[in-house]
């Protein structure tokens, strides 16, 4: 069954704490953090300190989605914050084997992501070096977008790449109720989902319906 890595940039800053625990409770498989740095996206979002203080909230693994311009630097913050799992833009580096490498050290488990408008094959060479690829159903920087349509598409691609390696495939951005179970059809693993997982209140409807359980 898919999992689901709620996006907490679609949460009430104000309960962060609860929330996450609601959200363990409600069915979620991870918590995801997307961390903005306001030159690589034009947001700013969670520091380490958010990450180290919500820790004891729950048991879940953290999702860390770093979008900022200097990866490198950011990977200690994190990793020493209860980061779980960290995932860098491939455009954000200028060595993604060394980045890889800065992950591994805290032996964490590693990503790798691309803007939609990136060409996914740059994967292709890394592929054996990490355990998740993240593909991006929207520009990365906000919540609440609108779903590429070409998304599948490189979901499809990127499953190719994948084989049968023991590489997971998250998708992220854009996931509603209508797209959910056909970027699983496509080879999604996990679904990161804010929009979805809020709306109304409803985290335990909305996350069962995303994982396609019917209530
Ligand atoms: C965008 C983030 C996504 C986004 C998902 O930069 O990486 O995680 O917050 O939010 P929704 O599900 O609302 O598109
Ligand atoms: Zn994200």
């Amino acid at each position: 069954m898919v999992k689901i890595a709620p996006s907490l940039l679609a949460a009430d800053s104000a309960y962060l704490g609860k929330t996450i625990s609601d959200l363990e409770l409600a069915g979620a498989d991870f918590i995801h953090f997307d961390v903005m740095d306001g030159h690589f996206v034009p947001n700013l979002t969670f520091g380490p300190k958010i990450l180290k203080e919500l820790k004891k909230y729950t048991s879940l693994p953290f999702d860390v989605h770093l979008m900022v311009t200097n990866p490198d630097e950011c990977i200690s913050w994190y990793a020493e914050s209860g980061a779980d799992l960290i995932t860098f833009h491939l455009e954000a580096t200028e060595s993604p084997i060394q980045t890889i490498q800065l992950i591994r050290n805290y032996k964490l488990k590693v990503g790798v992501t691309l803007r939609p408008s990136s060409d996914i094959k740059q994967i292709i060479p890394l592929i054996n070096d990490v355990d998740l690829i993240l593909v991006m159903g929207v520009q990365p920087g906000f919540g609440g977008q609108k779903f590429y349509p070409d998304t599948l598409e490189r979901i499809k691609l990127t499953k190719d790449i994948i084989a049968n390696r023991n590489v997971l495939l998250e998708v992220d951005g854009g996931i509603n109720f209508q797209n959910a179970s056909l970027c699983v059809n496509a080879g999604a693993d996990i679904l990161v989902a804010g929009t979805a997982v809020f709306q109304n209140g409803m985290l335990s409807e909305n996350i069962a319906t995303l994982k396609g359980i019917h209530l």
